[in-house]
C-alpha cells in the first residue's frame, strides 16, 4: 500500500499524513499491489459474509485493526426497480439505497475509515466543511470515537435534517458567510495552521477508500457481476471516483470482470464537470455562484473534479445536468413507484438517466444502477414544499 499523486505520479509511504501531493499539490490516491491484495483476500468469506464496508477490509488502508470505529455502515439494499425501469425506458434498473446507512447517507462508509485513520494518527480533533451530510456523519463517528469535531457549514443552506444531526451528535458547528467552496477553503487553511486538527473532507485519500465499498457491494449483490452502467450524483466529485476505483480493484484482483460506464449527474446551476466532459476538456471552469434545490451538490469548484473526469473518461461513461424541476419529478417517481425516499441530490440520478435515455445517449437494453446517496428525511422542508397539502378531514377521495 502507498499514497500516489494522480498528477505527477510521486509515491509516498502509507503512514504519511498528507492531504495533497507535497510536490505538485495534485490529488492523492491510495494504491495497492494487486498481488499483495490477492494474497490477503479470503475468497471463501467474500462469497459467504453479508455485504458491509469491513467485509472488504483487505482493500482498506488500515494499519491497526484494533482502532476500527464502526456504526455498522454499508450492507445497504440494492433494489431492483421494474416499475421505475418501465417509466425511464430501460431493461434492468437497480437503486443502491445509501439512505439506509447509520446517519442516512453514503458518507458513513468513508467516515468509518477516516475516523479510524484519525485515531491511528493520534488526532484529538477532526474537522470538515460540508453541505450537511459529511458533517452529520463526521459528528456521529467523532462522537463514537471520543474525538472533538468542528464543522464549517454554508450559512442558511444546510437542509434541516442534516443540521439537526450535526448538532445533536455534538459537533461544534460554525455557520460560514459563503458557500461550500468558501467553507472548504477556510477549513483547509485551519487544518494547515493547526496540525492537531485532522481534515476529513473528501480531499482525504483515506476516507475515499471506504466509499469504494459502494462498488464492491454492487458487484457482490449482483452475484459477482458488474452492471453496464452506474449513475452517481456529483458534488465535490469524490464519490464517483471512489466507486470507479472499487470496480477497478475488483477487476485487478480477478473478483469481477470489467468496469461499468461511470455516469455523473450535476444540477444545472452547478455543473462544471458536465461542461468539461461535454467540451472534451481535461480541466474544468469553476461555477462562481452555484445554485440548486439539491443543496448537497450545490458546489461550483469541486476539489475532486480531476478524479471525476478521469473516472468518467477511463470507463467510457458520460455526464449530464438536470433542472430542479426534473429532480423534483424524479424524487416523486422513486417514492411513488418504488417506495424509495431520497433527498434531491440522489433523485438527480434518475432524472439524468431519463434525460440520457430520451436523448438516446444510453441504450435501453443496458443494466443500470443508480446510487441514491441520501435519505429523504435529510431535507424534510424540500419534501413538504414540493408535495400537496394534506386535505381537510371529511374530504377523502378513494
Ligand atoms: N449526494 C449527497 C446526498 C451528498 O451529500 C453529496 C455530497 C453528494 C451526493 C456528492 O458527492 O461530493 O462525492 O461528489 N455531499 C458533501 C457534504 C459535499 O458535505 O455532505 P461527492
Amino acid at each position: 500500500m502507498r499514497l500516489e499523486c494522480i498528477e505527477c505520479g510521486s509515491r509516498f509511504k502509507i503512514h504519511e499524513r498528507f492531504y495533497t501531493c507535497p510536490k505538485c499539490e495534485g490529488l492523492l490516491e491510495v494504491e495497492f499491489e494487486p498481488s499483495e491484495l490477492k494474497r490477503k483476500l479470503d475468497r471463501k468469506r467474500l462469497k459467504t459474509d453479508q455485504p458491509s464496508v469491513w467485509k472488504y477490509r483487505a482493500f482498506m488502508p488500515i494499519l491497526d485493526e484494533s482502532k476500527i470505529v464502526s456504526l455498522g455502515e454499508g450492507g445497504t439494499p440494492l433494489y431492483r426497480c421494474d416499475r421505475l425501469a418501465k417509466e425511464v425506458g430501460v431493461r434492468e434498473l437497480y437503486v443502491k439505497f445509501e439512505g439506509a446507512n447509520p446517519t442516512g447517507s453514503f458518507k458513513d462508509r468513508g467516515m468509518t475509515v477516516g475516523i479510524t485513520k484519525a485515531l491511528e494518527f493520534g488526532a484529538k480533533t477532526v474537522a470538515c466543511a460540508s453541505t450537511g451530510n459529511t458533517s452529520a456523519s463526521l459528528a456521529a463517528y467523532a462522537a463514537k470515537a471520543g474525538l472533538r469535531c468542528v464543522v464549517l457549514l454554508p450559512r442558511g443552506k444546510v437542509a434541516l435534517g442534516k443540521l439537526a444531526q450535526t448538532l445533536v451528535y455534538g459537533a461544534q458547528a460554525v455557520a460560514v458567510r459563503g458557500n461550500f467552496d468558501e467553507a472548504l477553503d477556510m477549513v483547509r487553511k485551519l487544518c494547515e495552521a493547526r496540525k492537531d486538527i485532522y481534515l476529513l473532507n473528501s480531499l482525504n485519500p483515506f476516507r475515499l477508500q471506504g466509499q469504494k465499498s459502494i462498488g464492491f457491494e454492487i458487484a457482490d449483490q449482483l452475484g459477482w457481476e458488474v452492471p453496464d452502467r452506474v449513475v452517481v450524483p456529483m458534488g465535490n466529485c469524490a464519490n464517483i471516483w471512489a466507486i470507479y476505483k472499487g470496480f477497478f480493484e475488483f477487476d485487478a484482483v480477478g473478483l469481477t470482470r470489467g468496469i461499468p460506464k461511470m455516469t455523473g449527474i450535476q444540477a444545472e446551476g452547478a455543473k462544471p464537470i458536465v461542461d468539461a466532459i461535454k467540451r472534451g476538456a481535461d480541466k474544468f471552469e469553476p461555477v462562481e455562484r452555484p445554485e440548486t434545490i439539491a443543496t448537497a451538490i450545490r458546489i461550483g469548484n469541486p476539489v475532486n473534479g480531476p478524479k471525476a473526469i478521469r473516472a468518467i473518461r477511463a470507463s467510457k461513461g458520460t455526464a449530464e445536468s438536470v433542472s430542479d424541476q426534473e429532480i423534483i419529478k424524479a424524487q416523486k417517481l422513486m417514492a411513488r413507484l418504488e417506495g424509495i425516499g431520497v433527498e434531491p441530490a440522489s433523485a438527480s440520478t434518475i432524472a439524468g438517466l431519463k434525460k440520457l435515455v430520451r436523448k438516446s445517449a444510453i441504450k435501453r437494453d443496458e443494466s443500470i444502477v443508480c446510487v441514491a446517496t441520501g435519505h429523504m428525511l435529510k431535507d424534510p422542508e424540500e419534501a413538504i414544499k414540493v408535495s400537496e397539502r394534506p386535505r381537510k378531514s371529511g374530504r377523502i377521495k378513494i
